[in-house]
């Protein structure tokens, strides 16, 4: 169940319908995905996307996204302190960033336009889309364990466009 914090306001909100509203206010959209086939750690790519088909299919054709796979970060996964680095500063995408979280755990942050700063975080069952251009940042940890579906249109537009602003480290363990 996905928490949403509000860390200089000291608020934090559980209530999922009332997530979804703020979120949806930023144009940031959360949804809740449940599997049609029980999963397992072993389960293949392949499996993973079956099992959300239902959802995954009618999305990607919907919004035009043309290619989905799995990513699975665990403690042992090598470089995971690079991997961790790489998301955990301010950036922006040139398209949509779209996870489903099918395993593990993450921490979006994003900046609204009003220069507050708040963080969802995201469990097994969360599907998130974030619009191009959203100012944000994701951190592993501390579970560093997330296996998630990403979708794209163009993996190229997926590369992060950092802004250097070091708002970051404001918030940043
Ligand atoms: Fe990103």
């Amino acid at each position: 169940m996905a928490i949403l914090n509000i860390p200089d306001r000291g608020i934090t909100i559980r209530d999922l319908l009332e997530i979804k509203s703020v979120l949806n206010s930023h144009g940031i959209f959360l949804e809740k995905w449940k599997a049609t086939l029980p999963l397992k750690d072993s389960d293949t790519q392949e499996t993973i996307l079956e099992a959300y088909a239902h959802e995954l299919k009618p999305f990607m054709e919907k919004n035009g996204f043309t290619t989905a796979d799995v990513i699975n970060v665990h403690k042992d996964t090598p470089n995971i302190e690079m991997i961790r680095g790489k998301f955990l500063k301010e950036h922006t995408h040139s398209e949509d960033e779209v996870r489903f979280f099918v395993d593990g755990e993450g921490l979006f942050w994003f900046h609204l336009k009003d220069d507050t700063v708040i963080n969802v975080l995201c469990e097994k069952g969360d599907f998130l889309s974030v619009p191009k251009g959203f100012k944000h940042w994701f951190d592993l940890a501390p579970k560093y364990h997330v296996k998630a579906i990403r979708i794209f249109t163009n993996v190229e537009g997926w590369v992060a466009n950092y802004t250097d602003s070091g708002i970051d480290a404001r918030y940043n363990p």
